[in-house]
């Protein structure tokens, strides 16, 4: 069988962006592959140094991929600073990845603009701890969204270089996966770009925001003045609250509102009205079940042990093989 790894950085509460770019992906495919998903509180560290609430904010994570239907049953769930291991490939990765290609890679390009005070080695080397994060498992199936594309074309240089360098074939190239055929992007409410807490909170429809919020944040999403001209084409911020509507409303509602637009006869305030409802139905059960699971502590410290082990069976083999590979013997 297949072997599946992916992580979302903690930091703090996931969003409608997560939940449909990845993790849907995440609960269909535990039930066909060898799942290891894991909580990448080490990489949160490259743009969070000193978070104030680490902890707070993996056990949150751990109770949203819980509540989306991560079955630890089915997948391995874990916490990836509780794999050791992946610190150690991590190490041995970056002896052969190079200065070069790792300031070429577009999110170092941006990141270096969102934070030019921390331009940090752990900053520069994300795609090796990443391509680490994979290959530990000797996954080939990665279920990210659109803008990990660049990385896993990383880590399959990380992993076909480890290979030639030591002689081998022991890791296999890893891919991004979706079970549509196109990597979904889901936007966020600032009229720009894609859903993610880096353009603020008011950018992003958390799992377990209430209705209230949720309502209050679509109302406030940046629309224009409204179409002059039948079928005109939509500019981007109108497009991404299609693009939303798409992901949450039925088919019928979406025509509804397409037809609106395309008449001129639209009024966003009813779209953004319908397009928040859709929203709460569509997180109502996960809600629920984060502040359910969020109360259980013990099955919270089961759960987390229990992927520990599983994923640290599979780190310490590959760890063990990879030693004998570059040469390290015991005396
Ligand atoms: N870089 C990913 C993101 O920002 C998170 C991540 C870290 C990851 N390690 C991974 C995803 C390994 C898949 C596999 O979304």
């Amino acid at each position: 069988m297949e072997t599946v790894v992916s992580g979302i950085r903690s930091t703090g509460k996931l969003h409608l962006g997560n939940y449909y770019g990845a993790i849907q992906n995440f609960v269909k495919m535990q039930h066909q592959y060898n799942c290891y998903f894991f909580i990448a509180d080490l990489h949160s560290l490259t743009t969070h140094p000193t978070p104030g609430d680490l902890h707070g904010h993996v056990k949150q994570v751990l109770v949203e991929y819980l509540a989306a239907g991560i079955d630890p049953e089915k997948a391995t769930i874990y916490v990836q600073s509780d794999v050791p291991e992946v610190a150690e490939l991590y190490l041995y990765l970056n002896m052969n990845a190079y200065l070069g290609e790792l300031e070429r890679s577009t999110s170092f390009k941006d990141k270096i603009r969102a934070q030019p005070d921390n331009v940090n080695a752990g900053l520069l080397t994300y795609p090796v701890l990443m391509a680490a994060d994979i290959i530990i498992h000797r996954a080939t199936k990665v279920p990210v969204g659109k803008d990990q594309e660049q990385h896993l074309e990383m880590a399959r240089t990380f992993a076909n270089r480890f290979n030639r360098l030591y002689n081998n074939e022991y890791f296999p190239e890893p891919y991004a996966f979706n079970f549509s055929d196109k990597l979904v992007k889901i936007p966020g409410l600032d009229g720009k770009g894609k859903m993610g807490k880096s353009e603020g909170e008011s950018n992003v429809v958390n799992l377990s925001d209430s209705p209230e919020v949720i309502r209050k944040k679509v109302m406030r999403a940046v629309t224009d003045s409204g179409p002059t001209t039948e079928n005109q084409e939509k500019p981007v911020e109108i497009q991404n609250l299609f693009d939303l509507m798409n992901v949450v409303s039925s088919a019928d509602t979406y025509e509804h509102f397409d037809q609106l637009y395309n008449t001129c006869q639209i009024r966003y305030g009813d779209l953004k009205k319908q397009l928040a409802e859709d929203m709460i139905i569509a997180t109502a059960p996960i809600r629920e079940k984060i502040k359910e699971i969020d109360q259980d502590s013990s099955y919270l410290r089961q759960v987390a042990k229990h992927g520990a082990i599983k994923a640290r069976e599979s780190a310490s083999k590959t760890i063990r093989e990879v030693r004998e590979i570059i040469g390290f013997r015991s005396f």
